[in-house]
């Protein structure tokens, strides 16, 4: 009888455990962004810089919200057509968010967090020390097999503007809301694209870490 009673606990213990896991690796549902907060546009303008010292203060599901849909988030639901300007309207930029639990894909239809690797990949979003604190740092990946046409010498300009539009959009949000941020060219690619289980078509573009001030 004690044996069974055991070998319940056990199980329930591993179902619960199972259970968490789970939830743990599931997609984080981004709550609705708050689109009416924020200084003005020539307010943040005056603002905007980068920022090499952060803290190791996490953002806020709130605040994470907010930055994803600024940087490029649908501003205009009957057309899905995004805060940033794309080369034909392909969306070939993704942008994947590296937190201290995993690397999550922002799914930009469903405004939410689609995770892809369980591990802290921060400090190898970068050559620079401070990555590896600051909570959040993205990483514009452009997807090639979303490019229709045009030469790659071509493609590839436009693709990497589109990358610049959402670095902006990011420092402006964080200009507005206070928070610290950089974007970054200085990037051990081929170790990061390794790390992130990238196909042959995705390419990774720039870097931009955020976080609040130290
Ligand atoms: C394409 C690009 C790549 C950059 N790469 C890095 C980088 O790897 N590391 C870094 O600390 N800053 C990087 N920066 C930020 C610049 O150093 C910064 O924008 C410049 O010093 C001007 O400062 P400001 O942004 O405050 O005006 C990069 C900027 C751009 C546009």
């Amino acid at each position: 009888m004690k044996h069974k009673t055991g070998l319940l606990v056990l199980f329930l213990f591993l179902a619960c455990s199972l259970a968490f896991a789970q939830q743990d690796t599931g997609p984080i549902q981004l709550p609705p962004p708050q689109t009416d907060i924020g200084q003005p546009l020539m307010k943040a303008l005056s603002l905007r810089r980068s920022s090499r010292s952060f803290s190791e203060k996490p953002l806020s599901l709130q605040e994470l919200s907010n930055l994803l849909w600024a940087a490029h988030g649908i501003n205009r639901p009957g057309s899905g057509k995004l805060t940033a300007p794309s080369a034909m309207n392909w969306q070939e930029v993704d942008v994947y968010v590296a937190l201290p639990e995993g690397l999550y894909l922002h799914e930009v239809k469903g405004h939410r967090l689609e995770p892809v690797v369980s591990k802290d990949l921060r400090r190898l979003t970068g050559r620079q020390s401070f990555v590896g604190r600051a909570s959040v740092n993205l990483i514009y990946v452009v997807d090639f097999s979303r490019v229709s046409r045009g030469n790659r010498e071509d493609t590839t300009v436009w693709s990497a503007a589109g990358v610049g539009f959402i670095a902006q959009n990011v420092y402006l949000y964080c200009a507005s809301q206070g928070l610290n941020t950089v974007v970054r060219g200085l990037i051990d690619k081929r170790a990061l694209s390794k790390a992130m289980n990238l196909g042959p078509e995705q390419v990774i573009i720039l870097a931009q870490t955020v976080g609040y001030p130290e």
